[in-house]
Order: C-alpha cells, then structure tokens, then sequence
C-alpha cells in the first residue's frame, strides 16, 4: 500500500490548489479533496506530476489516505461554508489530529471553533496566510494559531512551504486560538493604510507637481532603491507605467476610480474601536475606499467650490518631500498596526512576540518590505514598547521627515488635494507628543450635561463641579 500522506488539503480552489501543490513540491505525500471531485481531477490532470498527490473522492478516503495524527487543512470562502466543512470532517477525526483553517475566518469565529474542537480533543489551528494566489503557490506568510503542542508537528511543514527570507521562514507561532487569524487581519488593515498613503503621494504627484503617470512610476523606482522598498512600492511602478490596450492611455485613467474591499480592513477597524485602539491610519483607508465607492455623493457635491488663496509650489524636491511624508506616514500606520496587535495581546492573553510578527511579514505577503527588519530591531530592543515611534531610530527618522510632511500636508489642503492619510498620520503624531490634549476640555463640556465627573491632574480622587452654582 503506497505511503499515507503527511497532510491533507480540502477545497481546492485557487488558493487550495496551489497550497496543496506547494506542499508536494516540498516533497509532502499531499491528500487533496474537495467538494466537486472536478477541481480534484483537474488539479491531478495539470500537476499530479509536480509531487506525490493523494486525490480523494470523499471526505472519507482523505481523512484515510492521511497519517497519525492526522493533519489537514481547510481552504473554502471563510464564513458558513468553513463551519459546514468543519462539520463534515470533524466526525472522522480523532483525538490529537490537527484541522487547520487556511482561510480568511474573522478571529471571533476561529476562538469559536478552537473552544469548540478542543471539547472534541482536536487541534483547531487558525493560520493566516498572505500572499494571494502565487504565495500560496512559491511561498506565503502564514500565521499560525492554536495550541503549541499542535505547531510543534505542524509548524516545521508550514516553515518549510513558507517564504525564506535571509534563510528565515516567514512562518512562526502567533498564539492560542483565535492570534493567528486577528494578526492576519490586521495585517491586511495595515495592507490598506500602506495602500492609501501610496495612493495620497500619487494623487499629490500627479495633481500638485503635474508629472505624468510613467513619470511617477519612475519617482515610485527610485523610492524602491531606498528606505521605502517594498512590493507595494514596486506594483505601483508596474501599474503606473502600464497603458491600456484598448486606448493608448495611461492604465490608471481608465480605471474606475471606486475601490472595492472584502472586509477585512473594516474588521480590523471594528475590533479597534472594540479594544479602544486609535488606528486612524487603516480607519482612514477604509473610508477613503468607501467615500470613492459614494458615486452619487460625489456627484452632487462636484460643484463645490475649491481654495481661492494663493497656490502651492509644488516645484524642485516636491517628489522629495512627499516621499518623506509617506515614509513617515508609514511609520505611524504600523505602529498603531502594532499597538492593536499588542492590545489584542493583552486582551485575549495570547503573548504575541511582536518582533516575530514583523520578522514573518518581510517576505511572501502583500506588505512585505526591508522596512520590516527595522521593526523588528526595534522590537529586539524593547519588546514590550508601547509605541514604535519612540524606538530611537524610527524616532529620528520621522523627526527629520516631519517639517517635509507638514509641507506637504499644508500644500495638499491649500490645493485641494484630499490626504485624509497623511493629514491624520500627522495628526496622531502631534496628538502623541502634545504635553496637553483638549481632553480636558471635553471631559469638563461632559461634567457639565452629564454629571459624567473628572479627574484632576494635580490631586487623586473623582470630581464633579456643581455648574448650577455661582463661581
Ligand atoms: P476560487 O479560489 O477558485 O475562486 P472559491 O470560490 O473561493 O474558489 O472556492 C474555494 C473552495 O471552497 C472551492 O473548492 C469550493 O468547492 P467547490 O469547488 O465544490 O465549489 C469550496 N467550498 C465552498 N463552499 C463549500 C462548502 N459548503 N462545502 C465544501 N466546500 C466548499
């Protein structure tokens, strides 16, 4: 009888299939199975030559075809159709086996089938995975969650199919439960700040210093050979640069400009307003996508009138200060990425290494970039840091970018140019260093219609002021 598989993959849809494929070319014997035996045929008809596949007709054969304990993962549209599955295979299981859930499930649905499994003696392993459909193929990042007796047999395949970056899998045990999936939310949330802010210096490029398309792409080049190399730096080039086909024009102009989103980005806002977690960076992202998709608001509100004042210069080393803007804007957006990772931390208990989070995002997924190894310095220095920007480094950088980024703030608002990223990054970074906030205005405005009550800053207790009285 041949060799029983290592591992199993269910649902074999883009991401599964090439999940799956990854695993087999690793050397894994690879159980494969999904719900329409079709995808199975065709992914042996296709690749069956890439490894040793173990293609199964029902839920059966593959939980057979796999060896003790049994370990297999879930690749279908995260929601119901993850529980359905769960539901379909967790009766075949026994305990100690591992069911992994590769998909996008929302960390509260994961920490509901841990607690749920467990009861059943499985390892329910939550494992973000990042890195679209090629990732998935020739390495992703994945974060991993669950219990770490389960990442002890799992977690070397993981690391092995991961991407490497310095030698170094960009692969590592996030936490119990539900850490594997809140980390790979919000890491997509910070995707869509790092996004955002790409999009401001675009928009500020072509709107203010009136460069071409194919000229930004060359401005976004250069940043690449720098401080801001990255993926997301360098598909920007690729899709500035890029003509239509059909009309000869820039890529860029033909494209619909409404941005679409699947969710995860407004989920990691809604769990940051939950944990009382400022990401202002992601929260503005999300409703810059959402204010483009408000085809009929803009619409009305077209006519409305711009700056009269006198206009920017947006001459000489614009492109410059701009990218001093972004790069600083960055920082703020990771660092309130982290601060909810450090919240979600402490709120659930999982004991996240911060460090090892940045160190799994330098490769395989959509954010990664050489800006992440200094993050992870600077986590190495203080790991219990309560915000990245007082790390010396990243405190001296986004120092001497500041006077840059309030200039280019300063002629976004004179000219028009909305920035709603940069504008709050910058506003968060004062809010930060401001010895006093309006807080204590709007503390007392609350004593006073709400008997809400106030503390002091110069004596300890509660206070309320009686408002009816005479002073
Ligand atoms: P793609 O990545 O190709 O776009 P998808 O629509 O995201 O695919 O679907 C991913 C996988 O989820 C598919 O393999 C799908 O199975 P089918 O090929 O049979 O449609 C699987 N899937 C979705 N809902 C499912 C369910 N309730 N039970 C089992 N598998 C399911």
């Amino acid at each position: 009888m041949a060799q029983q598989a290592v591992i199993g993959v269910t649902g074999l849809g883009v991401m599964g299939r090439n999940l799956a494929r990854n695993f087999a070319r690793h050397g894994y014997a690879v159980a494969v199975h999904n719900r329409t035996e079709a995808k199975t045929k065709a992914l042996m008809e296709e690749f069956g030559h890439e490894g040793d596949f173990h293609p199964a007709e029902t839920p059966e054969a593959f939980v057979a075809a796999l060896a003790r304990p049994r370990k297999m993962v879930i690749m279908v549209q995260a929601g119901p159709a993850t529980d359905a599955v769960i539901e379909e295979f967790a009766p075949l299981l026994e305990p100690g086996d591992i069911l992994v859930d590769g998909g996008n499930a929302h960390y509260l649905d994961t920490r509901r089938r841990e607690a749920a499994l467990r009861e059943r003696g499985i390892h329910f392993v939550g494992a973000g995975i990042s890195g679209g459909e090629q990732g998935a193929l020739e390495g992703p990042s994945i974060m991993p969650g669950g219990t770490r007796e389960a990442y002890e047999s799992l977690g070397p395949i993981l690391e092995d199919i991961a991407a490497k970056v310095d030698g170094v899998p960009c692969c590592a045990y996030v936490g119990p439960d539900g850490a594997g999936h809140f980390v790979k939310m919000v890491h997509n949330g910070i995707e869509y700040a790092d996004m955002q802010l790409i999009a401001e210096s675009y928009d500020l490029l072509r709107k203010g210093a009136e460069l071409a398309p194919a000229e930004i792409a060359e401005v976004f080049r250069t940043w690449n050979t720098g401080r801001l190399d990255s993926y997301l730096i360098d598909i920007t080039a690729e899709v500035l640069s890029h003509t239509d086909q059909a009309t000869g024009a820039p890529f860029v102009d033909v494209v619909l400009d409404r941005a679409e989103q699947k969710g995860t980005g407004r989920w990691t806002v809604q769990t940051a307003l939950d944990l009382g977690v400022p990401v202002t960076g992601i929260a503005e992202a999300v409703f810059a996508r959402s204010i483009s998709g408000h085809a009929d608001t803009r619409a009305v509100a077209r006519e409305l009138p711009g700056p009269s004042g006198a206009a920017s210069s947006f001459a000489g080393d614009f492109p410059d200060k701009v990218e001093q803007a972004l790069y600083a804007s960055k920082v703020v957006a990771y660092a309130q990425g982290f601060h909810q990772i450090q919240a979600g931390s402490a709120e659930y208990g999982w004991d996240i290494d911060l460090g090892a989070m940045a160190t799994i995002w330098r490769g395989g997924c959509i954010i990664r970039a050489r800006f992440l190894d200094r993050i992870r310095s600077a986590y190495e220095a203080d790991p219990r840091a309560a915000t990245l920007l007082s790390d010396a480094n990243f405190a001296a950088e986004v120092g001497a970018a500041q006077d840059s980024w309030r200039d280019v703030v300063v002629a976004a608002t004179r000219t028009g140019i909305p920035v709603p990223g940069f504008a709050s990054a910058l506003s968060y970074y004062d809010a930060l260093r401001s010895e006093r906030l309006p807080a204590a205005l709007v503390q007392g405005q609350r004593d006073f219609f709400g008997a809400h009550t106030y503390r002091r800053a110069d004596r300890d207790g509660t206070y309320h002021t009686h408002w009816e009285l005479p002073d």
